[in-house]
């Protein structure tokens, strides 16, 4: 061990919707080390998507654990990594005691659909009993109105504070910690830090505000709790996090083989990766293709409201004292986890790649539209009562079709985030920045800017999430001089060039297709409990 070196590295714990990576970067953001681990999904009803959370938990301590290893045996010592950030799959509900630190019941996932009717009920509520806003009771569709204005978000299914709440109306356990004052809420990011900084033997229960303006429990612009919210949702405040910034020391891992090391970097998976991708000012995008796609417009210190469906949130807060930097954010459920349905649900494929090669097999889908609204359809749309439909089959269509349609559905969900990306923000995007791992495959990028009709322009450096989650760690304490305020603080950070993809499909053909997919989303619509 005392020939291993000492380096200076940074380490990013990036828990995902399907699998946890820790990575360790250098200050070019080079990859040293790192180790990926799937967890198990659980979809027990149709609609229903639930993770362990001690499951997440275990994910993460042997990814860390592994990665670490690597770099000793690269010849490094573990000490070289500096201190750490966490970011996540975001809205993913988790709720655990305070007596004992250990999770209730299982998490449940964002894209679960299970609290449909509770969407309907406290949209009623908000009509009815009305929605404070800056000190005026607004009802019917001002109320509506007035809870978007504080939260920047819509009543959906896709948010955290229905999810808990059914989790109290649900589940016996969930219920007696809420009476008795031992529920802890938290999204991922608050139960990890929770459980590395110590669970109940010091842990701090706290989540950051990128993380907390996906509850619809955060005030947007005050970044505070809003108590109105709690009463509305019947939540108590005392069972939420503590609020913090994106960027600052949040306490101490405590055990393993980080023990000792400072955790200081926690943003929301998206808000992440605008980092990573260096979008650090108003008017800067990129989207991200995950499980589901996430395309995310810097407004700069400025919440932008949209009147075209998209959704306003904080981007990251830079220090506790720094003012925050908004992001309208365009979300789509479905992206990468349609995929993942062909290969693991229909066994149309053996790996997500192989679908890149079917699709291939035919020059277009022959009038085949696939609506992948598997869980409703979010942005820009906002309807728990659409579902995933297959229109404009005939005998001639094969697997290949599906799954060119597949990759298709894809592009048009992205095309409707843009065309309302351009009415709220009134600028035209010239190209568009894309990463995450679907956009691995050739294909998926080309049928993208034929469909969207912008140029699409993909780094070769795709670990966007994992570095922007990395660079506010390392900017909280100043490791290598970075400093998120002063972007020109990271020009050394990845450098590597991109690869720009132009649409080849005529504008003719382009407005064709769309038109065929607007009709296909209105069918599927209202489908659900029809
Ligand atoms: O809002 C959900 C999002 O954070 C999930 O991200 O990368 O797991 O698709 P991902």
């Amino acid at each position: 061990a005392s020939q291993l070196r000492h380096g200076q590295f940074v380490g990013s714990l990036d828990c995902g919707t399907t699998s946890t990576r820790f990575i360790i970067f250098d200050r070019y953001a080079n990859i040293v080390a790192s180790h990926q681990i799937e967890f198990p999904q659980y979809y027990p009803e149709p609609g229903w998507h639930e993770h362990d959370a001690e499951q997440i938990m275990e994910s993460c301590d042997a990814c860390i654990d592994q990665a670490c290893s690597e770099l000793e045996t690269l010849g490094w010592t573990k000490e070289s990594v500096k201190v750490i950030g966490i970011t996540n799959q975001r809205e993913t509900t988790v709720a655990w005691s305070r007596k004992t630190g250990k999770s209730l019941c299982r998490a449940i996932v964002w894209d679960d659909n299970r609290v449909k009717n509770l969407v309907v009920h406290f949209e009623n509520q908000a009509k009815t009993k009305g929605v404070e806003y800056e000190g005026k009771v607004h009802r019917g569709e001002e109320g509506l109105k007035a809870l978007r204005k504080l939260t920047g978000l819509p009543i959906s299914t896709y948010f955290s504070a229905l999810k808990i709440r059914w989790m109290i109306d649900h589940n016996a356990d969930v219920k007696k910690a809420f009476d008795e004052d031992d529920l802890l809420f938290g999204t991922v990011e608050s139960w990890i830090v929770y459980r590395l900084t110590g669970a109940t033997d010091g842990g701090v229960h706290i989540t950051d505000v990128s993380n907390a303006s996906r509850t619809l429990l955060l005030n947007l612009r005050k970044l505070q709790w809003e108590p109105s919210l709690l009463e509305f949702f019947g939540l108590k405040a005392s069972m939420l996090p503590t609020l913090a910034s994106s960027s600052e020391v949040y306490g101490k891992i405590t055990y393993g083989l980080l023990k000792g090391v400072e955790i200081a970097g926690l943003a929301g998976d998206q808000q992440a990766a605008l980092v990573g991708n260096k979008c650090l000012r108003s008017g800067e995008a990129k989207c991200t293709y995950g499980t589901g796609a996430f395309l995310l417009f810097c407004t700069g210190e400025e919440v932008v409201e949209s009147k075209a469906g998209l959704i306003s949130s904080v981007a990251y807060q830079n220090g506790k004292d720094s003012k925050p930097v908004y992001c309208l954010e365009g979300s789509i459920g479905v992206a990468g986890s349609a995929i993942k349905w062909l290969r693991d649900s229909m066994g149309m494929v053996q790996s997500a790649a192989d679908v890149n090669t079917l699709a291939q097999k035919v020059p277009d889908t022959a009038g085949l539209y696939f609506v992948t609204a598997f869980g409703g359809l979010f942005a820009p749309y906002w309807d728990p009562s659409a579902t995933g439909m297959i229109i404009g089959m005939s005998s001639y269509t094969t697997p290949a079709h599906i799954a060119r349609a597949t990759l298709e559905a894809n592009a048009f969900m992205t095309r409707a985030v843009i065309e309302s990306m351009k009415l709220d923000s009134g600028v035209d995007m010239k190209e568009m920045k894309v990463d995450g791992g679907m956009t691995n495959g050739d294909m998926v990028v080309e049928i993208l800017a034929d469909l969207v009709g912008l140029d699409i322009v993909r780094p070769e450096m795709r670990e966007s999430t994992a570095l922007g989650s990395a660079l506010l760690a390392g900017s909280a304490v100043r490791l290598f001089g970075w400093d998120i305020a002063r972007p020109e603080t990271l020009h050394e950070v990845n450098t590597a060039g991109s690869t720009t993809f132009a649409p080849k499909l005529s504008a003719a053909d382009r407005d064709a297709k769309w038109e065929g997919w607007q009709r296909a989303v209105e069918r599927c619509r209202g489908w659900a409990g029809g």
